[in-house]
């Protein structure tokens, strides 16, 4: 079984640059569905995930490439077959995020239904109230969500949560629609606005981006451009946590500084120091500068621009040897604390309360052998192990390979002592 073996201890020093935003590059990639001609993409990281996508995209018939340097060429000439395979929706559930483009590009969509994952049910409900409203008609037979539609039409929409999956999956469908659709409580996470910017390059109309109120006033086509993919707030935070979790002095390029700014700002509550350089016009460098010790802090998940939950697990084992009590409420996925118990094994106090963990510090974790459940559990391991005393052993690294480009190379650049075994 591949393995993370990490020595812990060490303090972190020196500069990471941070890669493409996997959470964007991926409607991204499946936004190429919609479009005619030849796309390039820029700052994609190189990821499980993005495979699986552009894996998708050739077996939809378009043509997908994987080139150095974090680029991603699409072609899309041919005709699009309107199935997606099985295994590729079951390797991930951003898969589903085809369904939308697929079905404006074609008037059919015929797509596995996607199950839970291990943090919880994830129902697509929301996804198909949306393009219902569009006029699909949709049938769930066999294992497959099928659509239908001779022709997209807008619509008024209103979402009762706001879903990043379906507010993208809808956007998406109704570039190509007949007419203004409008999504109210749409959600708001930079990836979105990051997908709209794209769409809009490629001859879409969408305005409201970043707000809860999205209009998108359809086009007959949209057209292959040139796109630079944001960069990963979650993996930006993950290493600003790294660098103070190790007690080290890290700085952090390539970051969009408005995207992390609800973990600075709980970060800061715990005491940790930040400094901002701007290299240039658009680039800024975070310096990161913890203590030797620092406070404890309640968090509560909550959709953009409130705390990510795709930061929970890590910043739970930041709070593992703050000083103090935290409450960490997960309002977001139902059942997102299943990296607990493998912190509990390496001597953290937590105690779950439904939907709360309650965050005893302590003053040391020790080394264990720990197993990944899910992406951003195995992040928080791997704070977790570069925190504690002696060595863990991280098992399960393909959930981490789903979202984190270069981990082991990352960090060790920064001092700190990992050996992945495959
Ligand atoms: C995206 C991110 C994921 C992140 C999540 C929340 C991608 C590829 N993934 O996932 O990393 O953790 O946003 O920020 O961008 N829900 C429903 N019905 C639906 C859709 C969602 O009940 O039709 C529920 C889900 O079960 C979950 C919550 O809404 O409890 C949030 O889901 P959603 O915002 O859709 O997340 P994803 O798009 O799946």
């Amino acid at each position: 079984m591949s393995r993370f073996i990490i020595d812990g201890g060490y303090r972190l020093k020196g500069n990471v640059r941070i890669s493409g935003s996997k959470n964007a590059a991926l409607p991204i990639l499946a936004a190429t569905i919609l479009m005619d001609g030849d796309t390039h993409l820029d700052n994609v990281p190189h990821l499980l995930d993005i495979s699986s996508m552009i894996k998708m995209l050739e077996a939809l018939g378009l043509r997908a490439e994987y080139k150095n340097d974090c680029k991603v060429r699409v072609s899309n000439y041919r005709k699009i077959r309107h199935i997606a395979p099985y295994e590729l929706i079951t390797a991930m559930r951003a898969s589903f995020l085809v369904a939308g483009p697929i079905l404006a590009k074609t008037g059919l969509a015929k797509i596995p239904f996607p199950g839970g994952c291990s943090i919880g049910a994830r129902p697509v409900d929301i996804h198909l109230k949306g393009l219902k409203a569009l006029g699909a008609e949709i049938n769930i037979e066999h294992g497959f969500v099928s659509f239908k539609a001779k022709k997209l039409v807008g619509n008024k929409i209103f979402f009762d949560f706001p879903s990043v999956g379906a507010t993208e999956n809808v956007m998406m469908a109704a570039t190509l629609a007949e007419g203004e659709t409008v999504i109210e409580n749409a959600a708001q996470e930079p990836e979105i606005v990051d997908l709209g910017r794209f769409l809009n390059k490629a001859g879409a109309k969408i305005e409201g981006l970043g707000t809860n109120v999205l209009h998108i006033t359809g086009v007959d086509t949209l057209h292959g451009v040139n796109y630079s993919v944001i960069p990963d707030r979650i993996e930006a935070g993950t290493f600003l946590l790294a660098g103070a979790i190790s007690k080290g002095e890290i700085s952090l390029s390539g970051i969009n500084l408005e995207h992390v700014q609800a973990v600075m700002s709980k970060m800061e509550d715990c005491g940790v120091r930040f400094s901002v350089e701007s290299k240039g016009e658009n680039e800024k460098v975070v310096h990161v500068k913890s203590g030797d010790s620092f406070k404890a802090v309640d968090i509560s998940t909550r959709p953009f621009p409130g705390f990510p939950t795709d930061m929970q697990p890590q910043m739970m084992t930041f709070l593992t040897l703050a000083q103090g009590t935290s409450v960490i409420s997960e309002s977001v996925f139902e059942n997102r604390f299943l990296h607990v118990n493998e912190l509990q094994r390496m001597g953290a106090d937590i105690e779950i309360k439904r939907n709360n963990a309650i965050v005893r510090g302590v003053s040391s974790l020790s080394g264990a052998e720990v197993k990944i459940t899910d992406l951003r559990a195995g992040a928080a391991l791997v704070l977790a192990a570069l925190a504690a005393d002696g060595t863990t052993e991280i098992y399960g690294l393909k959930h981490l390979k789903r979202g984190y480009a270069k981990f082991a190379e990352k960090l060790t650049a920064l001092g700190a002592k990992v050996t992945s075994e495959s």
